[in-house]
């Protein structure tokens, strides 16, 4: 492996900054190896958990290259050259053919896995449906959700043990199935929930057919078994169009705004061509798998961060307490919650669900001072990039004082990449914000919640970065005088 940091100039030395917070804790996390694993390890440990492979001096090094199974990999964290990458210079870096091969099943033609003037197209046409108004209309249904969770939890026994982890799926399911088919799915919400779950837990995993670069041909088991489930999905949202279609063409104002609606009437304003039937499901299936259990895991970081923290569990509680009076999110009220986005913002920091990005090099380039050739793959990974020891001061410490302003601001672009950037960037990711900013408000109105004893917390790699064996936790009401302090 060559270090290539005389490349990486040194203006990123970490100095404290100013306000953060006197608590210390920190979040765990595989520690780094003392040098590269061995092929097999190597194939092992990507398969077990990929972030368990970074060596130490990947938390060091901006800039690293080096031989592995996976061919020649230059990892990239400085922020000049990951802007070069996702912005400056992109069409020369799409996304990776392992990428491709392991998401392609059921999203091979939406717009995370599209690339050229299709990706073009669809991005252009998706605009509408995540710009700041839409989003912003989706509040009510998020804070419907989020109530709903904890009148569910009322109705149970104080003091309960639950897996947070699987609460809070439930909850970005439940928004997911409301923002898309406001109308409901009645009768195949829980089927459709069981679906997205088994689709996701197969699709998770690293197949060492993909890594090794076999031909698409050779069966994967993990593809093999999403199928049934992607044949239901199919079933299920064919169905939905078809009843949406023939409600729009009856009474057009009945139809719900909701992301279906706008996917129906989605089009390039460019060319004025809409998506294609296989678009419109491909898309419905994106949304489903990239912004399911991404936000989901990203509020099940969140609370138990906030769990290992009284002062900022406490400053938490405040925020909520001032802010949802009555135990409801007030849609429009986000900017009363910059605390709990804070929280929000450390935790994809510490624990960033998209915890690899990957691109191919199609033609030769030079990143500072390495000859990158052209097939020459790229790693940017958030998880490594976030606690850098170059770029962010005690990077292992939870503390949400980073995100609020001022100390924002010294927060380099290109050194916080929870949602991608450049025009690759999420599509969802102020829908994903406010849902979590929201969730958690509403839970942390109501409830606090404690890691169970004994609980070892690790972070596990698959579609997302999702605590290895759940989070158990303890959930107790906050009683009235809590709430009202
Ligand atoms: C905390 C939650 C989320 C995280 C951390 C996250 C993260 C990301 C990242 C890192 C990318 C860029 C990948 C790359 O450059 O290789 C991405 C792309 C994407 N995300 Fe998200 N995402 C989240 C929620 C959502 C939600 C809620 C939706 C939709 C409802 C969504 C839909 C998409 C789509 C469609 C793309 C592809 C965009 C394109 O290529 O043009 N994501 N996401």
């Amino acid at each position: 492996m060559t270090s290539l940091d005389a490349a990486g100039p040194s203006r990123f030395a970490v100095t404290p900054e100013p306000g953060l917070s006197p608590h210390h804790f920190e979040a765990p996390g595989p520690p780094p190896v003392d040098r590269p694993l061995g092929t097999l390890a190597l194939l092992k440990e990507l398969r077990r958990n990929p972030v368990a492979t970074w060596t130490r001096l990947h938390y060091d090094r901006l800039l690293l290259s080096g031989e592995s199974i996976l061919g020649k990999i230059v990892v990239v964290s400085d922020p000049a050259l990951i802007r070069h990458i996702l912005v400056d210079n992109v069409a020369n870096y799409p996304k990776d053919r392992l990428q491709q091969r392991v998401l392609s099943s059921g999203l091979g033609r939406g717009l995370l896995l599209a690339e050229g003037d299709n990706w073009r197209m669809q991005r252009r046409a998706l605009a509408p449906l995540f710009t700041p108004r839409t989003v912003m209309s989706f509040q009510v249904a998020m804070a419907d959700v989020a109530s709903e969770l904890v009148e569910r939890w009322d109705r149970q026994r104080d003091g309960r043990r639950l897996d947070a982890s699987r609460e809070m799926a439930r909850a970005t399911l439940h928004v997911l199935a409301r923002t898309i088919f406001s109308d409901g799915l009645g009768r195949r919400t829980e089927d459709f929930i069981a679906a997205v779950t088994r689709y996701l837990e197969a699709m998770g995993k690293l197949d060492p057919l993909d890594i090794l670069d076999m031909p698409a041909w050779i069966p994967r088991v993990g593809r093999l078994k999403a199928r049934s489930t992607l044949q239901f999905f199919d079933g299920v949202v064919t169905t939905m169009i078809e009843e949406r279609r023939s409600l729009i063409q009856k009474s057009p104002e009945a139809a719900p705004r909701d992301l279906l609606t706008l996917l129906l009437e989605a089009a390039d304003p460019e060319s004025g061509e809409g998506l294609s039937e296989d678009d419109i499901k491909a898309n419905i299936v994106t949304f489903i798998a990239a912004g399911h259990e991404t936000t989901s895991n990203t509020l099940t970081w969140a609370l138990y961060l906030v769990s290992q923290d009284p002062h900022a569990r406490a400053r938490l509680e405040a925020e909520v307490d001032r802010e949802l009076p009555d135990g409801r999110f007030v849609p429009g009220s986000i900017d009363a919650l910059p605390y709990t986005r804070a929280v929000i913002d450390e935790a994809l920091r510490l624990y960033p669900p998209a915890a690899t990005l990957t691109r191919d090099a199609i033609g030769p380039d030079m990143l500072g001072t390495l000859r990158v050739k052209a097939g020459g793959r790229i790693v940017i990974s958030p998880w490594v990039l976030h606690r850098h020891n170059k770029l962010w001061p005690s990077p292992g410490v939870f503390d949400p004082n980073r995100f609020l302003e001022p100390n924002k601001q010294s927060i380099d672009r290109f050194a916080y990449l929870p949602f991608g950037a450049g025009p690759r960037v999420c599509i969802g990711a102020s829908f994903a914000i406010q849902e979590a900013v929201i969730i958690l408000a509403t839970v942390v109105r109501r409830y606090r919640l404690d890691l169970c004893a004994g609980h070892v917390v690790m972070p596990l790699q698959r579609v997302s970065l999702r605590p290895q064996g759940g989070m158990p936790m303890l959930a107790s009401q906050r009683n009235r005088d809590q709430r009202t302090l």
